[in-house]
């Protein structure tokens, strides 16, 4: 695919991407040339067996490790030829993270590490959609807890409010409900579906589980570095059997 072609409708892709942990001997081709767009007012969920590359993809992606050869283009801009300045401008403000771990700042209240990204940026939030998201999320409540006194499903309602509240054009979840139980993971994959649908916004998920993936609209599947295919509209079952086919070598 050439470069513009991937870039036109999506929101965000790799273009040929590469990225090689360590040299010499002991050198892992972590991507392998990858190339794939994530469409606007999508929901994605990248899949494949451990090691295969999901979260390297979605890092060099977030523009939070940099690939060795080849191309992340976040809209218009090619975030791999981007000074540090532009980098880190672009993550603040135009790219919103989940992490398995939440990552909440331990001294800071919900409300805090909700707005922690605009502060750094020095940006106000927008008052109206941080009460219509804290609302959503159920978080009104709970604005002036610390992260010790939420349960694994609150903090990580609070890591995805503090991923969306600047809107940004792309949100990426490496495993957002890894760490929950079946009850606050279902509400998490919600919550990310409902973001979808009503904001518009922009999802690239990684999962494991055949379940979290149905929320998608879409499936990508990696192995070995590289892309395996992808089902659109996935469900359980046609997951299911992809993983199957990918784990028997077919
Ligand atoms: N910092 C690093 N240094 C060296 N090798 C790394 C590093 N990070 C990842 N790798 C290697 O790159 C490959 C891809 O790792 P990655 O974390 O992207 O896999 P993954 O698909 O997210 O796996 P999992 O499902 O277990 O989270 C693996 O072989 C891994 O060992
Ligand atoms: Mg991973």
């Amino acid at each position: 695919m050439q470069p513009k072609l991937v870039q036109q409708h999506a929101a965000v892709a790799a273009v040929d991407l590469v990225k090689v942990y360590g040299a010499g001997d002991t050198a892992v081709r972590a991507l392998d040339g990858v190339t794939v767009g994530f469409d606007r007012g999508r929901f994605t969920a990248i899949m494949g067996p451990s090691g295969s590359g999901k979260s390297t993809l979605m890092h060099c992606l977030a523009g939070l490790d940099t690939a060795t050869s080849g191309q992340v283009l976040l809209g218009d801009t090619d975030l791999t030829r981007q000074p540090d300045r532009v980098l880190t401008k672009a993550r603040r403000e135009r790219i919103g993270f989940v992490f398995q771990s939440f990552n909440l700042l331990p001294q800071l209240t919900a409300a805090a590490n909700i707005t922690l990204p605009l502060d750094l940026a020095g940006l106000n939030p927008d008052p109206e959609f941080f009460d219509r998201l804290v609302t959503t999320l159920g978080l009104a409540g709970r604005l002036t807890h610390r992260p010790s006194e939420l349960s694994g499903g609150q903090q990580q309602r609070v890591a995805l409010a503090r991923a969306l509240v600047s809107r940004p054009e792309v949100v990426f979840a490496d495993e957002p409900t890894g760490n929950l139980d079946s009850r606050s993971g279902a509400e998490v994959l919600r919550l990310l579906r409902d973001s979808v649908r009503d904001l518009g916004q922009t999802i690239v998920m990684v999962t494991h589980d055949p379940g979290a993936a149905a929320y998608a609209d879409r499936v990508v599947m990696l192995a070995d570095g590289r892309l395996a295919g992808e089902i659109d509209r996935p469900d359980i079952a046609s997951v299911t059997d992809a993983l199957q086919s990918l784990a028997a070598g077919r």
